[in-house]
């Protein structure tokens, strides 16, 4: 278990970079610290947890993670380069892709398209070699399609390849969006609840499957998620914040039984607290995401 204090995106005795690392960075919105201090080291291949209750900054943190906030302070480096202040669009080609909380997709796209508009990042055809479609243009349209197929077939949607994105039930909206994550051909994945309004079917059928993609596609992932039971089981690390500030990074065990933890999540006892909340303290309130769409084609 390591406490916040300690910088865990330095890995000492190891030389390799880790995927993704993040030091010490730190984000407000006007007076509120939306982020404090996160720091967090993701070896390549690594199934690691963001935890925290509502409001808590994990969003925020996949968001200056992928450059649709610029840090305060601190910095994020992939795969050893370091990506501060970087577009989503240059993140998202350095190998950085992922899933919203509030599903985004082209709606009024077919599913395939959908994909291969994501894959669209990696493609060279420049604007001469798309408008006079040269060999080179067409072979990698076809390599796009391919890929896209395959893509849809591991996540359980390429029976709906040509349904409009919008007509897919929620469960494969969200296959979809993942889907279109790893068109990119990330090696870091960051997923934001993914399971998130799932049934107990479809959940049990994700986490095998988030499980699977680390091997399959050689990514390392980063998983936000609500679902404690999923979260335990699944991550080897888990990084917990509340308001902003991480209160325990470690193994799942250690976290779960950290009193900070549970004391965040249930609140502290009555006969513990003093002095007794303010009766006129405001509620915490949820800003929605940022419209513009972050780490994608
Ligand atoms: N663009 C923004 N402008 C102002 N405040 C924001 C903005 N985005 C987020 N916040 C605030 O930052 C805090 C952290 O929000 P964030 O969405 O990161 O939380 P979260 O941990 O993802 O919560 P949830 O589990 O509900 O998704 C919240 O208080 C939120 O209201
Ligand atoms: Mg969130």
């Amino acid at each position: 278990m390591t406490g916040p204090e300690r910088d865990p995106a330095s890995t000492p005795g190891t030389t390799a970079a880790p995927a993704l690392a993040a030091r010490k960075l730190s984000l407000s919105f006007g007076g509120l610290k939306a982020v404090c201090e996160f720091s967090l080291a993701l070896p390549a291949g690594a199934l690691y947890g963001l935890i925290g209750p509502n409001g808590a900054g994990k969003t925020t943190v996949f968001n200056l993670l992928t450059g649709v906030y610029r840090p305060d302070a601190g910095d994020i480096e992939l795969a050893g380069q370091r990506i501060n202040g970087k577009k989503p669009s240059h993140i998202a080609r350095a190998g950085m892709a992922r899933t919203f909380q509030n599903i985004r997709l082209f709606g009024e796209l077919s599913v395939i398209d959908n994909v291969r508009t994501a894959a669209g990042v990696r493609t060279r055809s420049g604007l001469f070699r798309t408008l006079f479609r040269t060999p080179l243009h067409v072979a990698e349209e076809r390599a796009i399609t391919e890929r896209s197929l395959e893509l849809l077939d591991v996540l359980k949607v390429g029976h709906r390849r040509d349904e409009q994105a919008k007509s897919l039930p929620y469960g494969d909206q969200r296959r979809l969006e993942i889907a279109r994550a790893l068109a990119t051909e990330p090696r870091v994945l960051l997923l934001d609840e993914p399971v998130a309004g799932m049934n107990t079917q479809e959940k049990r059928e994700m986490r095998g499957l988030i499980q699977s993609l680390r091997e399959q596609f050689g990514v390392a992932i980063l998983l936000i998620e609500h679902d404690m039971g999923l979260v335990m089981d699944i991550c080897e690390q888990i990084t917990v914040i509340d308001h902003g500030v991480t209160i325990a990074s470690g193994a799942p065990k250690a976290v779960q039984d950290d009193p900070a933890v549970i004391e965040a999540y249930l609140g502290v006892p009555d006969d513990e607290v003093d002095p007794p909340p303010s009766p006129d303290a405001a509620p915490r309130t949820d800003a929605p995401e940022p419209a513009a769409p972050a780490g994608e084609a």
